[in-house]
């Protein structure tokens, strides 16, 4: 499914880098076109993405200007400061035809120069929130908080990236929707959230019946209060697992529950 929807979004960047990149304007003032993939976690999918970009724009030069000769490219990934960059660039293609740089920092802010960026993408990335936002547990406010803060981060993105984009340049963002007016339970993770929510309902039936232990006796103990889950509130799990099962086996019996 992600390699069918990144070759639908592959061609409508190549499409609109075609149709709508002035690249020649660049050339005028730069031989580096420089792109950012922000939220790029730790590849593979951020070095499909910044190929197929860097593909696209070549194409475009030597299509308007076919003896002219080629500009180099320059890839910013970012992600957050947790980011596991270690892990990314020992992954980096070796027959990559960029320079490639990490930039670490909440793209909330701003992260670069100003007028330093011919291209910005990223995917999948910007639903994540700056912080959670404050609600109760009605179900009207959580989503009036969540949106809340989501319309304060895009628009702290926008700004910043704004001022970071070179003039002519161009941002390509990919981002989960929903379409208006379908009930969240409808969708995909809505279905999956439900099903996740029955089991947790049995399971909670279960635990304030019974108790569970396994064969052995030196058991050790799990014990979690879900506070946080609005299923749990205040239960508590208690699974007992005998010394000599490993994790495989402790996830096996926990789904038996
Ligand atoms: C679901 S991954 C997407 C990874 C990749 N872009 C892809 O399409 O496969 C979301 C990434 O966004 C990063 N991210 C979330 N909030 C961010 C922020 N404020 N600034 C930079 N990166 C952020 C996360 O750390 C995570 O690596």
């Amino acid at each position: 499914l992600k390699r069918l929807s990144a070759s639908v979004e592959n061609t409508k960047i190549d499409e609109e880098i075609a149709e709508k990149l002035d690249v020649l304007s660049f050339s005028s003032t730069t031989k580096t076109i420089r792109l950012a993939d922000l939220g790029c976690a730790t590849g593979p999918n951020t070095f499909f993405a910044m190929q197929n970009v860097i593909k696209a724009i070549i194409h475009k030069y030597q299509s308007l200007s076919p003896t002219s000769p080629l500009p180099e490219f320059q890839v910013f990934f970012n992600d957050q400061v947790s980011n596991d960059f270690n892990t990314l660039f020992v992954a980096l293609p070796p027959e990559r035809k960029y320079f490639a740089a990490g930039v670490a920092g909440s793209f909330h802010n701003r992260l670069f120069p100003e007028s330093s960026l011919h291209f910005v993408h990223s995917s999948y990335s910007l639903q994540w929130l700056s912080a959670l936002p404050h609600y109760t547990s009605a179900p009207d406010e959580v989503f009036h908080a969540y949106s809340t803060q989501f319309a304060k981060d895009m628009d702290n993105f926008l700004n910043a990236r704004a001022k970071e984009l070179v003039p002519g340049g161009m941002m390509v963002l990919i981002l989960s929707g929903i379409p208006k007016g379908m009930p969240y339970s409808q969708l995909p993770a809505g279905t999956m959230y439900n099903l996740l929510a029955t089991i947790l309902m049995d399971m909670a039936a279960e635990v304030s019946y019974s108790s569970y232990s396994f064969p052995g006796d030196n058991g050790l103990e799990f014990s979690r209060t879900f506070k946080d889950c609005y299923l749990w509130k205040t239960r508590k799990l208690l699974i007992l697992i005998p010394q000599q099962l490993n994790f495989r086996h402790y996830c096996n019996c926990l789904f038996k529950f």
